[in-house]
Parts: C-alpha cells; sequence; structure tokens
C-alpha cells in the first residue's frame, strides 16, 4: 500500500502563534489554516470560518484565548482544542482543571504536520488510516474468556489451531516473555476442552523452594517424613479428571524432570515416602519464558522431557510486536478498573497523543505491566476528566525517556524516515521493529532480511527491552 499523505481538504484550523513550518505544513495537506496572534484575531477568523480545529502552544493561551476557544467549543462541540508544549510535557502539571475540561490532546513541539493532519482525519471522522480502530474484537476465545482481547495478526496467529489443540488431549507447551498471557491461554485451552467440568490446578515451578516442589507435585505418604503427619495428594491426584498447568518449567530441578516424565509417560505417580502407584488422568500445559531448547543445549534441561511437552506448542508474541492490541487492551483495563471502583460511564478515553505514547512503549513487563499502569492511572484520574492526557500517564511509565526522542515516522509498508539527530541504536530498533511487523513476527525471515543472524537478533531484542 502506498504511502498516503493526510488530506485535509476542507478542513479549517486556528493556529495561534505557529511556527511557519506547521502552518505552510498544514497549508500543504489542503487545510486552510488562519495563522493568529491573540484572541482578537481569533475572534474575527471565526466570523469568517467556523474552525474544526484550533492549535495553540500552551504558553499563548492566556485567558482571553482560552476564552475564545470556549465560546468557539459551545456553539461547535464537534470541534477541536489542542495545546502544544515544550519538552515532552515536562512542562505540563496537569493544567488548571478548566484547560484540562477544554483541550482535546497535548501535542510536543515540534509539530509533525503529516502526523497531526492524519490524527485530525481519524478525529474529524475521515477515511480511517487503520491504525487505531477500536472496533474489532477478535471472538475466538470470547466464549470462555470475554475478557481475553485481542485484534493483532500476530495474536490470531499464534492462537489459530487454539480450538484444535484444546480438542486434543495432548501436553501443550506454551512460550513467551513474563506478562503475555500464557496462563490466560492455558485456561482457555482448559476451558475449550472435554476436561473442562474437571479442575484446572495451577503450579508455579519457580515460585516454590525446590525441597518442596516434588511433595507439591505427587503428595506426600503419613510418616514420609519428619511432620508428615497425615498423607497429603499433590497436584497431580488434585487435577485427576483436568488439567495440571506446570507454570515456568524451566525452572524445575533436574532430578524432578525424571520423575515428571516418568508420570507423563506412565500415567501414574508415587507419592513421596509411597509404595503403591496412584493412577491420574490428568493433562498437562507447560508454560515458560526461557528458551527451553538453550536449556536443553547447557545441560539445565533434560531433551526426553522437552520433547515430552513440546507435543504441541504455542508462543506468545511479546506485546511490542503487536501494537494493534495496545489501545484495546489499555482502554479495557482502564474502563475495568473504573467500573470496580463504582464509577459510571462515560469513562474517560484516551488522547490520541496517549495511544501515540503506549505504542511506542517497549513494556518489557507485557499485558501486566499495561494492566498496571492503567491501573494506578484510573485510580487516580479525577472524576470528571474527559480524556487521558499524555501528563496523566508519563509518570507511571519507567521508561519513559526512550519515547521522548525526535520524532520518527513510519511509512505504512514502505519504511522509516527518520529525522536527523535520532540516536543510531533508537533507529536499529525502529527498523528492527518494522520489520518484524512486516513478517508478523517472524524472527526467522527478519533475521534474514536485516542480514544479521537469528542469534544476534534474538540478543538484539533482548538486550533493547
Ligand atoms: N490478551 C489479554 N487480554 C486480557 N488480559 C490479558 C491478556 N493477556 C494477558 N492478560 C492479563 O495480563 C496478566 C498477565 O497474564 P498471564 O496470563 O498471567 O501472563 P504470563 O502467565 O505469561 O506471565 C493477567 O492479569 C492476564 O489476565
Ligand atoms: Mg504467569
Amino acid at each position: 500500500m502506498p504511502d498516503r499523505k493526510p488530506d485535509l481538504t476542507g478542513v479549517s484550523i486556528v493556529v495561534l502563534r505557529g511556527d511557519p513550518g506547521v502552518v505552510a505544513g498544514l497549508r500543504s495537506l489542503g487545510a486552510s489554516v488562519h495563522a493568529v496572534s491573540d484572541a482578537d484575531e481569533a475572534s474575527s477568523a471565526l466570523a469568517e470560518t467556523s474552525p474544526h480545529a484550533v492549535l495553540a502552544p500552551l504558553e499563548a493561551a492566556d485567558g482571553a484565548f482560552l476564552d475564545f476557544v470556549k465560546r468557539h467549543k459551545d456553539a461547535h462541540p464537534g470541534s477541536f482544542f489542542y495545546l502544544l508544549v515544550d519538552d515532552a510535557y515536562k512542562t505540563v502539571e496537569p493544567s488548571s482543571r478548566e484547560v484540562e475540561s477544554l483541550v482535546d490532546d497535548y501535542l510536543k513541539k515540534p509539530l509533525d504536520p503529516d502526523r497531526f493532519g492524519g490524527m485530525l482525519e481519524t478525529n474529524l471522522g475521515r477515511p480511517d488510516t487503520g491504525s487505531t480502530s477500536l472496533a474489532v474484537i477478535e471472538p475466538l476465545v470470547a466464549k470462555v474468556k470475554p475478557y481475553f482481547l485481542f485484534r493483532s495478526s500476530a495474536m490470531r496467529r499464534s492462537l489459530a489451531n487454539l480450538p484444535e489443540i484444546a480438542a486434543s488431549d495432548q501436553t501443550v507447551l506454551i512460550s513467551g516473555e513474563t506478562g503475555t498471557g500464557k496462563e490466560i491461554v492455558a485456561r482457555a485451552v482448559h476451558v475449550l476442552s472435554s476436561r473442562s467440568d474437571g479442575p484446572f490446578v495451577p503450579i508455579n515451578c519457580g515460585a516454590i523452594p525446590e525441597s518442596l516442589i516434588e511433595g507439591e507435585l505427587f503428595g506426600h505418604e503419613r510418616g514420609a517424613f519428619t511432620g508428615a503427619v497425615k498423607t497429603r495428594k499433590g497436584k497431580f491426584e488434585t487435577a485427576n479428571g483436568g488439567t495440571l498447568f506446570l507454570d515456568e518449567i524451566g525452572d524445575m530441578p533436574l532430578n524432578l524432570q525424571v520423575r515428571l516424565l516418568r508420570v507423563l509417560e506412565e500415567g501414574r505417580v508415587f507419592r513421596v515416602g509411597g509404595e503403591q502407584p496412584v493412577v491420574v488422568n490428568v493433562r498437562v500445559i507447560a508454560a515458560t519464558h526461557a528458551d527451553l531448547k538453550k536449556g536443553v543445549r547447557d545441560g539445565l534441561f533434560r531433551e526426553d522431557l522437552y520433547y515430552r511437552l513440546n507435543v504441541l506448542r504455542v508462543s506468545l508474541p511479546p506485546l511490542r510486536e503487536r501494537t494493534e492490541d495496545i489501545s484495546l487492551l489499555a482502554v479495557h483495563f482502564l474502563e475495568r478498573v473504573l467500573s470496580e471502583m463504582g464509577r459510571v460511564p462515560p469513562y474517560p478515553s484516551l488522547s490520541a497523543e496517549t495511544i501515540f505514547i503506549l505504542e511506542r512503549y517497549p513494556w518489557k513487563g507485557n499485558v501486566r505491566e499495561l494492566r498496571n499502569v492503567m491501573t494506578r492511572v484510573a485510580t487516580l484520574i479525577p472524576p470528571d476528566v474527559r480524556h487521558v492526557f499524555p501528563m496523566r500517564l508519563l509518570p507511571h511509565l519507567d521508561d519513559a525517556e526512550r519515547i521522548d526522542q525526535p520524532p520518527v515516522r513510519v511509512q505504512k509498508d514502505r519504511g522509516v524516515l527518520v529525522e536527523i539527530g535520532t540516536p543510531l541504536d533508537r533507529i536499529e530498533d525502529l527498523v528492527i521493529q518494522e520489520t518484524l511487523k512486516q513478517t508478523g513476527g517472524n524472527r526467522t525471515r527478519a533475521a534474514k532480511l536485516l542480514g544479521m543472524s537469528l542469534r544476534n537478533l534474538r540478543r538484539r531484542l533482548n538486550s533493547s527491552r
């Protein structure tokens, strides 16, 4: 698809003390721009035309100008008011509540006319540029997990075989960084399977001390060790007729891996201190954030167990490789928390600039981190705020300075346009991310296109997080 410049023909914009480049840029997109230097001039412009949008630098928007905007917006509720701020919003205290109730977004200087034009097109309901429509929610697993949300093609591909996987009774290995939704997928597999009436029993092999995992998994007989005053069932027995979810399987000690393999092959367990096997009917789903094959190479994970677990495989892409899901999930978490707090709709929406930032943040903790950030935003937002602006989000992002960099434009399917002065490693990151998007998250193909080894690409992705 060729890169499309926004078309602002017929759109009228009042620009207060605008940078000449911005004014010219907007005009070149077809907008009719009224450049004004104060509220009086703005009011006379208003007499001639009714602008769709008003753009002003924060420091120049004095009381008189804000009054002008207020009158204009009262008369034309469908129009937009944007404030330009210096230096990544740092100077903007969530400004006076009056301003906040008036403004539709805060944009960072220098303003990029093309990007602003695209945003205006979307906000004015013109032909969609394809990026931020919230309309599609994947119905695949919606019937079992109504809050399990995604719309990215990367997730769709990862979960394409989920119904067939659920229908089979084979072991499943789910891999993905922390917080990508491994447990939620394991639960979905269980609920969609014929075992859905049975129990779903999770156990986190990484969270339990090594010495206790054995008893947790297999149970123990009375008197098996000091303190074992009565017989106790392990998770395998508890999960009988259902599904056992072995989370962080890579953390399981080697000696237990041997026992686990035997249980999987033989379908029976021996409790600690027990002589008699107990037959169990359990489906095992394992999850790992680590590369188990590497574990095998390093002698930390048994190869035979690896092949036994790896019959069916689901690999979940990190959130930064599925940007289409980010705003969908962010809105969902925001609204969920607000409704739990007893707040009534309408809930505040995310401003376009806020979405822009969310989609560029690296999300090392993936969906879990996004959920936590949106929980903080929701908890702190005053009741009458209509939009979540960047200033309400940025304090909760640990890595915010990564976003605060010269604008870099991605031209759909054509490449990346980089401003002079962009740090090299940022350029490389971007080219890598965009290439991954092109290949639908396929790292092998991306590595080939980028002329680097898969190993180097992996290392790069891990270190840039
Ligand atoms: N696609 C999704 N839709 C809604 N919530 C999600 C999604 N993916 C993850 N979550 C939520 O994010 C958090 C982390 O997910 P989890 O399955 O525990 O990740 P993992 O096991 O990979 O660390 C959970 O609260 C989960 O409900
Ligand atoms: Mg987990």
